[in-house]
């Protein structure tokens, strides 16, 4: 795991920045902490000591700090500097090099992967110097995670809220993943059950909850690829990665083939339907005695990319019985790199949970991964098909 400087400017999201230092612990992370003097009027070092089971360093003059030694230490071991609450000020600081505190000090002498999560009044967040200073962040590196609309601590409605904790531990994790096999590759990722309407009220859909997708996505993200998910999922949107939303198989189809152009890694793990109605009613169908419905086919969108491939291909095989057999068969017929069959029957391999139990199947043999989580399965699919 990782370490981890956190800065802590004096803002009222200071008391969610407790809240993350006690998950990135859990998580396994080591955690420093480093505050503006200003924080310390909001909460003491204290509370995040007793966390860190380290010290809480403040000021560069601290008594018992060794500032000249303690801040260069710090800032070589770190492997990530995240300054959460970051006010206006603060970001004013680093993003001139100004270095008068402990916090921005260190934040100068570090080289590592840097965040900044600003929390401000709506009119200070969107006032033209703080919007410049943030530019100039990212021309330098550094990675900004945008703060939230929402009712602020000064009764204001606007943007200038924290982001969520969840998005900010996806920033982190992003940009603390060590190896990057992915670099300046292309990864399109389909995800969740596609929607095939039957009049403006109803739809034929299916269990897929496109957790999987996401977690592949996320991998890929990870492993520093360039991503877009075409989703038909209700999923939040995950922090560093495009996504296109779609609801029909057709549309997902149309997406799919004109992202294709540009990607190095397809996987195909959305639940496409095979059918949908030959009509869809105008108006919502009244009900009567009884009732069918014609359904055509869909296209095959799989198929389709194994076609003309210029790209690595990745599938999904949803099974219920002789798992093998039937997922070598799609292997085969859909021309694809790596299969990743599962049966929907097996206990762990549910459309909800965040676990699954696959075989995955490609020119080199099958291998059976145990139960793992679908975030860790992400990885395990993609190294495999880098591999291959
Ligand atoms: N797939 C697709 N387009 C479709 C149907 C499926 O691209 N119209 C893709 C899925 O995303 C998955 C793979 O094909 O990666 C296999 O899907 P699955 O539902 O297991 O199999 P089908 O090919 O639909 O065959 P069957 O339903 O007969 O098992």
């Amino acid at each position: 795991m990782s370490n981890i400087l956190v800065g802590v400017s004096g803002g009222i999201a200071i008391y969610k920045t407790v809240q993350l230092v006690s998950d990135l612990l859990k998580m396994g992370h080591d955690v420093e902490v480093i505050m503006t003097k200003n924080a310390t009027e909001f909460i003491t070092p204290l509370t995040f000591s007793s966390l860190t089971k380290h010290d809480t360093y403040v000021d560069t003059f601290d008594k018992h700090v060794h500032y000249s030694v303690e801040h260069i230490s710090l800032a070589k071991k770190a492997d990530l500097f995240i300054i959460v609450p970051a006010t206006a000020n603060v970001i004013a600081k680093v993003a001139n090099g100004l270095a008068d505190d402990m916090l921005t000090t260190t934040f100068l002498a570090c080289d590592c992967e840097k965040i900044i999560c600003p929390a401000m009044n709506t009119k200070m967040y969107e006032n033209r110097i703080t919007q410049a200073n943030l530019s100039k962040c990212k021309e330098y590196g550094m990675h900004i995670v945008e703060p939230a609309n929402g009712l602020l601590a000064c009764g204001d409605i606007g943007k200038g809220k924290l982001a969520d904790l969840e998005t900010i531990k996806e920033a982190i994790r992003m940009y603390s993943h060590k190896d990057r096999p992915l670099d300046h590759m292309r990864v399109l990722v389909s995800a969740g059950g596609t929607k095939e309407a039957i009049d403006p009220v109803r739809y034929i859909t299916n269990h897929s909850s496109g957790k999987m997708g996401y977690s592949i996505a996320k991998a890929a993200r990870d492993m520093g690829a360039d991503v877009t998910i075409v989703s038909a999922s209700e999923l939040d949107d995950p922090y560093g990665v495009s996504v296109i939303h779609v609801s029909s198989a057709k549309e997902m189809y149309d997406m799919i083939i004109k992202e294709s152009q540009r990607a190095d890694i397809i996987v195909m793990a959305a639940a496409v339907a095979d059918y949908r109605p030959k009509k869809v009613a105008l108006e919502k169908i009244k009900k009567n005695s009884d009732m069918s419905l014609e359904l055509e086919r869909t296209d095959d969108i799989l198929k389709k990319l194994g076609e003309d491939k210029h790209y690595k291909l990745c599938g999904f095989a949803m099974e219920s019985e002789d798992l093998v057999e039937n997922a070598y068969k799609k292997f085969i017929e859909k021309n694809l790199d790596l299969i990743v069959a599962n049966d929907i029957k097996e206990k762990g391999a549910g459309f909800k949970s965040d676990t699954n139990i696959v075989t995955l199947i490609d020119k080199n043999g099958i291998k059976k991964l145990e139960l793992m989580s679908k975030d860790e399965l992400g990885y395990r699919i993609l190294e495999r098909l880098v591999k291959e």
